[in-house]
């Protein structure tokens, strides 16, 4: 098989997994249609037409998946750094160059290198090669307009959807955080396939091997689904974090990155929605050797006194979730804090840099 043919079988296997018949045609015909306006576009602009068809076919696999559509750029972007590792037949060089066109692929009000360009135009011209009287997004006339003029489409478009305020109504997050942890806490969920909850926990994780690696660490996954449905939406691994969110060493770096993180001797004083970060609490006993000392997470439900009450998933490595008393000594790392109108900003980073790059479109025409 050609490198083509590699990722094609491995998009395919994801694509005709999708259950609703409806879903799935609209998925290939998304998916094979950007890809091949991906390798147009390319060619006209005289750069790598493999390279570009193929960050195409990735670009929007997560979504395909798992049906979570928040975040998809970026989950999309770590389902395929997984899944082209293991292919093994692209170069370092090649990979950051795909990798990167998928994680920018929907901020289309910014500029980035020319295949993360190649791929954000691609997906806007899509639709409009499906159905020319589709509608084109306000934010995408820019985009679409030059299109016209670099490939000589005569076509007037249609533009829709104006919406100024479109982050989320502001709401109390902590106080929902806290309110779905603890409903969930109490269901005393089991770590096995059989716990419909647990499969709800888990269903982020992309990989096939996601069950068997979260099986006996799963308090930081817990702490994750219950902040995205409390609407604190975060991908996977959020920029500039190292690991994923599914360990606990992950929080505690984004939320240091992000100034949320808060120490016991400053006198912090935790309430109900923040999240706590314990170091070495897990019996000795109960954990692999060689693990770090921060090793545990959960979600304080109420501070009183030296104790506070936590709604925690994997209690003390023994497979079930539960609301658990603990010290305020010094098994606390730190607690985090996510403001209420907090929205997620890694966009702003350069993928292959990680340095911040703001450049917008309009002002570049
Ligand atoms: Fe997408």
């Amino acid at each position: 098989m050609n490198r083509v043919e590699i990722v094609r079988a491995y998009v395919e296997d994801i694509l005709k997994n999708i259950s609703s018949e409806d879903d799935r045609k609209t998925a290939y015909i998304h998916t094979y249609s950007v890809a091949e306006a991906c390798s147009f576009i390319a060619d006209k602009r005289r750069l790598n037409t493999e390279l570009a068809y193929i960050s195409g076919l990735l670009h929007d696999i997560y979504a395909y998946k798992t049906g979570i559509y928040f975040g998809h750029a970026y989950n999309s972007t770590e389902m395929s750094r997984v899944a082209l590792r293991k292919m093994d037949v692209f170069s370092d060089d090649e990979k950051i160059l795909i990798l990167s066109a998928i994680y920018h692929h929907s901020d289309i009000a910014h500029i980035h290198d020319e295949y993360d360009e190649i791929l954000k135009d691609a997906n806007i011209l899509q639709p409009f090669l499906y159905d020319p009287s589709s509608k084109i997004y306000y934010l995408a006339i820019p985009r679409f307009n030059n299109m016209l003029n670099e490939f000589n489409i005569k076509a007037v478009p249609i533009e829709y959807g104006y919406s100024p305020n479109e982050h989320a109504q502001f709401q109390n997050k902590r106080v929902l955080l806290a309110n779905i942890a603890e409903e969930l806490a109490v269901k005393r969920i089991a770590g096995e396939e059989t716990d419909k909850n647990f499969l709800e926990i888990i269903k982020y994780y992309p990989e096939a091997s996601a069950f068997k690696e979260l099986k006996n660490g799963w308090c930081a996954a817990f702490v994750y689904h219950c902040c995205l449905k409390a609407g604190i939406q975060l991908p996977l691994k959020p920029t500039p974090a190292t690991f994923r969110l599914a360990g606990v060493g992950a929080w505690y770096e984004w939320s240091k990155h992000n100034n949320f993180c808060f120490y016991e001797q400053e006198s912090f004083v935790p309430a109900r929605g923040d999240i706590v970060i314990y170091n070495n609490i897990i019996p000795v006993e109960n954990k692999p050797k060689g693990s770090p000392s921060h090793d545990h997470i959960g979600v304080v439900l109420a501070c009183e006194g030296k104790q506070i009450s936590v709604a925690e998933g994997n209690i003390d490595n023994n497979n079930l979730s539960g609301i658990v008393t603990r010290k305020r000594d010094i098994t606390i790392g730190c607690y985090v804090r996510i403001p209420n109108d907090y929205v997620y900003d890694g966009w702003k980073y350069d993928y292959k840099t990680g340095e911040i790059r703001n450049v917008d479109y309009k002002s570049n025409l």
